[in-house]
Formats: structure tokens, C-alpha cells, sequence
């Protein structure tokens, strides 16, 4: 799907996770000094602003089909080689990185399996890629099932997330595999975000970023204010602060390729 809104709203959804999930995945991937570093699926480059701080932006390449995004990632990582494509087919030479990582992407991917193979062709053998989802599937990103929950209580059988790749426990594990990467271990990252109230948590979903913003803007009016209703009596009154888990996994480049 595409992400055609401008960063700030983007920001406000999910970007607002982006803090400690960055920091998740690039402890998971191991990423410290003296790596040359690649995000694929940058968004307005929340993960890349994470690696530049542990690499520098010299060493950090970024890419995202979204303009807006690619402009955002730029401006917020100066120095950092950020382009405009997709997963499937990356702008870089083989072996250019040591690792390259892709945070909530895989499942927006029209091919994760060549995605993940491409970013395992731009990094070294040897090197790492990693990636991670949130996780749909037993609920553990805390904004998504109250929203999903909402909504079937309107919609009962409202598909919701989780045919999306990557949003079960292990099957990014497996993707890394099935995409020829060896050593593959994967796990849960924690990451949290603060709201200052429900209007805080509501809005964003109305700016109609990703899936479920998309599917709230499909439905009538009427409907919308259900949902609305029913996320507030699901969350406390005043400030609150949400939890999310998402999937992660990492494996390393075969140095037989
Ligand atoms: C949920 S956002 C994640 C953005 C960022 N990585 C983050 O953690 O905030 C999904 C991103 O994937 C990008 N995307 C969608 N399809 C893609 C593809 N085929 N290859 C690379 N990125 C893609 C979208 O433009 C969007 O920026």
C-alpha cells in the first residue's frame, strides 16, 4: 500500500514509536560503530536517525518509495544517502553494507521474500539483516488491537492486519530463511508510546496512515463514530502511555553465496 501523507501525520500514528523501537532493533542487529549501515523502508527515517547516532550519517544509506518520506528522512539525517525505491530492487551494488535492517516494512512489501533477498545481496557475507512487525496476531501492539477491537464490534468479520507478513510470531524467521540467510534467531522488541488523552490516540487514526486509518476512512459515518466510542471506553481517561511488541528476526549472510 502507499504511503501518500506527509511525514508529520505519519509522526503523530506510528512514528511515535519509532524511539524505542529503533533502538530495539538495532540492539537485536547489533549495530555499533564502524558498520556501514542500510534502512530499507526508512518512512521519514526514525530507524535511520538511530543508526546515524551509532554509526554516523556517512555510514547510513536509506530508501522508501514514499517522495515525502524520502524528503523527510533527508532532512532530518543529513549526511546520510537516502534515495527513493522499493525493497524489491535497491539502488546499491552487492556487498555495499555490513548490515541491513527494515523496521514494520516486510508486510508492505509486494515480494518480501526477493525484499529480503535484495537486502541480503547489498550486505556483506557475513553481514546481518533484520527486520521486524508489529505483532498483530496475539495483540501485542497495544494501539492496533484496540483499534481492530473497536471496529469488530461494528464489523465482525473485519479482516483487520494480520494477513499481513511478518505480524506472527516466527514468520519473519522464516522469510529470512526461505530468502537463503543463515543462523536466523528472532524474538519479541518492546517499544511504548505516551498520549495525552484519547483525542491524542483518536486523531491520528482519522489522518488515514496505513491500514487501519485506510479502513476507517472506508466506512460511513456512523460507523466511524462506533469505533471512535468504542476505542474510548477500551482506554483510560487522561494521559496514558501504550505498549507494543512486534516480531523480530536477524540472520546472517551466507559467506558461500
Ligand atoms: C509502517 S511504515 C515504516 C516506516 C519506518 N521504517 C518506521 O519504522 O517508522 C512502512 C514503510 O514502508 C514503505 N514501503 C512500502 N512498500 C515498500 C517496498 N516495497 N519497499 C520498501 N519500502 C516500502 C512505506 O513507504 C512506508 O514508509
Amino acid at each position: 500500500m502507499q504511503f501518500a501523507g506527509p511525514a508529520a501525520q505519519y509522526d503523530r500514528f506510528m512514528g511515535r514509536y519509532t524511539p524505542t523501537l529503533a533502538v530495539a532493533l538495532a540492539d537485536a542487529a547489533d549495530i555499533a560503530s564502524g558498520s556501514r549501515v542500510c534502512d530499507v523502508g526508512c518512512g521519514p527515517g526514525g530507524l535511520t536517525r538511530e543508526l546515524v547516532t551509532r554509526v554516523g550519517a556517512a555510514n547510513v544509506a536509506a530508501v522508501d518509495p514514499a517522495p515525502q518520506f524520502v524528503e523527510a528522512c533527508r532532512e532530518r539525517n543529513p549526511g546520510a544517502d537516502v534515495r527513493q525505491g522499493v525493497a524489491e530492487r535497491l539502488p546499491w551494488a552487492d556487498r555495499e553494507f555490513d548490515a541491513a535492517l527494515s523496521s514494520l516494512v516486510v508486510g508492505f512489501m509486494s515480494d518480501p521474500v526477493r525484499g529480503v533477498r535484495e537486502m541480503a545481496r547489498v550486505t556483506r557475507p557475513g553481514g546481518t539483516v533484520a527486520a521486524c512487525m508489529w505483532d498483530i496476531a496475539t495483540g501485542g501492539m497495544t494501539m492496533l488491537r484496540v483499534f481492530w477491537t473497536a471496529v469488530r464490534e461494528v464489523v465482525p468479520d473485519a479482516a483487520g492486519e494480520s494477513a499481513m507478513a511478518g505480524t506472527a510470531d516466527g514468520e519473519i524467521a522464516e522469510l529470512l530463511r526461505g530468502a537463503g540467510l543463515t543462523d536466523v534467531v528472532g524474538g519479541a522488541l518492546t517499544s511504548h508510546s505516551d498520549y495525552t488523552g484519547f483525542d491524542d490516540f483518536w486523531e491520528p487514526f482519522t489522518f488515514a496512515v496505513g491500514p487501519a486509518g485506510h479502513y476507517l476512512q472506508s466506512m460511513p459515518g456512523e460507523g466511524q463514530a462506533r469505533v471512535r466510542d468504542a476505542c474510548r471506553a477500551a482506554l483510560p481517561s487522561g494521559a496514558f502511555s501504550l505498549d507494543a511488541r512486534a516480531w523480530y528476526a536477524r540472520g546472517t549472510v551466507s559467506t558461500s553465496a
